[in-house]
Formats: C-alpha cells, sequence, structure tokens
C-alpha cells in the first residue's frame, strides 16, 4: 500500500472542493481531517475564500485558530453548511465508526448541525459490517464501571474503558471512552445506536446513521468520491 499518511493528505486536501466561500463548515477531528483544516486556512490566507468554522474538538480548535479559519460557536448560528471529518470505518450503506479520537460526542452534534456531511479516508477504512474497530461510547465518569458492565451484557463482548498510561482517556467533555469489541457483526447499525443510548450512563455512541453523504477516499488508485445514493448531494 501506498504510504497512508500520503492518502490521508490526498482525501483531506480533495474534499475542500466541497467548501465555497460564504459557508459556514464543521471542521472534523482526526488524522486525515487535519489535512483538510491546514489546506482550507491555506485557501483563505492565499485565495480569499471566507468561510467561519466550527471544530468538533479542542485539537481542532486549535490547528484552526493556528492556520486562521475564523471559528464561530455552533449555539451562535443557524446551522452548517458541511462538514468534513474523519471516521474509523465505513460500511456499503454509509453507516460509520466514530470516535477513534475520542471526539465523537462533539463531531455528531457538529453532524447533526450540518447538511451534508464529507467523510474524508483512506481505503482500509471501507468495510461490509461495522465492529472490527472497537466501537467507541462516551460515558459519564459516574458509575462507569456499572455502565461498562451494562454495555458488555448488552453487546454480548468485551468493554474497557480506554486509558492513556495509568489513568482513563477523558473527553473535551470531562467524560471517559468505553471501547467495546464487538467484532465485525454490527449488521444493524441502527438498532444497535438505540440500544445503547437506553443505558443512562451512555451519553453518546459512536455510530453515525444515515449521515455522511460521500466519502473521499484514497486509495492506491488515486482518490475517488462516492456518493451516498440516499444522501443530500444526490438532485
Ligand atoms: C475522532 O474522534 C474520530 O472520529 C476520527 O474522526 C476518526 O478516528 C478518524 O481519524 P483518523 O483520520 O485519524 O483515522
Amino acid at each position: 500500500m501506498a504510504d497512508v499518511e500520503a492518502l490521508k493528505k490526498e482525501a483531506g486536501i480533495e474534499a475542500c472542493k466541497f467548501v465555497r466561500s460564504g459557508m459556514k463548515v464543521g471542521l472534523g477531528t482526526g488524522s486525515t481531517v487535519k489535512h483538510t483544516v491546514i489546506e482550507l486556512g491555506r485557501l483563505i490566507s492565499e485565495e480569499g475564500m471566507e468561510i467561519v468554522g466550527v471544530p468538533t474538538s479542542l485539537s481542532t480548535e486549535k490547528l484552526a485558530i493556528s492556520v486562521g479559519i475564523p471559528l464561530v460557536e455552533l449555539s451562535d448560528i443557524d446551522g452548517l453548511d458541511i462538514v468534513i471529518d474523519g471516521a474509523d470505518e465505513y460500511n456499503p450503506d454509509f453507516q460509520l465508526i466514530k470516535g477513534g479520537g475520542a471526539a465523537l460526542l462533539r463531531e455528531k452534534i457538529v453532524a447533526q448541525e450540518s447538511s451534508k456531511m464529507i467523510i474524508v479516508a483512506d481505503e482500509r477504512k471501507r468495510v461490509n459490517t461495522l465492529g472490527a474497530f472497537p466501537l467507541p461510547i462516551e460515558v459519564t465518569p459516574f458509575s462507569h464501571a456499572a455502565t461498562v458492565r451494562a454495555l458488555s451484557r448488552l453487546l454480548d463482548c468485551r468493554v474497557n474503558i480506554r486509558m492513556a498510561g495509568d489513568g482513563p482517556v477523558f473527553t473535551d467533555n470531562g467524560n471517559m471512552i468505553a471501547d467495546a469489541h464487538t467484532g465485525p457483526n454490527i449488521s444493524n447499525p441502527e438498532e444497535c445506536e438505540s440500544k445503547i443510548l437506553q443505558i443512562a450512563g451512555v451519553v453518546q455512541v459512536g455510530l453515525f446513521n444515515n449521515m455522511c453523504d460521500a466519502v473521499v477516499l484514497a486509495g492506491q488508485n488515486g482518490v475517488e468520491t462516492i456518493l451516498n445514493p440516499n444522501g443530500r448531494l444526490i438532485d
């Protein structure tokens, strides 16, 4: 496979073709979409593009500021024209697993407020059935062990609190991430999402269903844009 970093960069930059001057743009999180953010900064400074951005994490906020993208609060505007973000997996129905970078809650809020969602990815992210990538679930620190047990019973699999060294990972929202090792068998992501959200200690789950309109996919043969036939980019 070609150098993965090069593929990520190609996809990240290509996705900027969906952004026009005047748009309000959701800025995703991760090592692929970071190239989108950097390119948008270049388009602003070198080509006079005028956009405002809403970042999906503190790390993206920092990057966006450093490349000169003006930022606004989602609460202060009426929706976004587009969000560009990465994904950990996507299936043939354009359903996604996200949250490998622990930013899933803000990513989902921003995606929900966006008129269109573009995913940037390299070809390793394409799967037939979701779940080989452990499913990230944001949980409250309060009673997190009980929530993990409830998730493990529900999904019938191992569920671990994500760690960084000796301590748990805390999200930008002060919560923890439980990773559910379901294996590649999430055949009904909508039902799975809905069941997980019924557990009180769950804040959000990294299943993004019926949100993605297109995937900008970088592979060995170049970058292709795959439109969701049921998405909002189809007339
Ligand atoms: C962040 O929480 C995630 O949803 C990322 O968007 C996802 O993990 C993709 O990241 P990479 O582009 O770094 O693989």
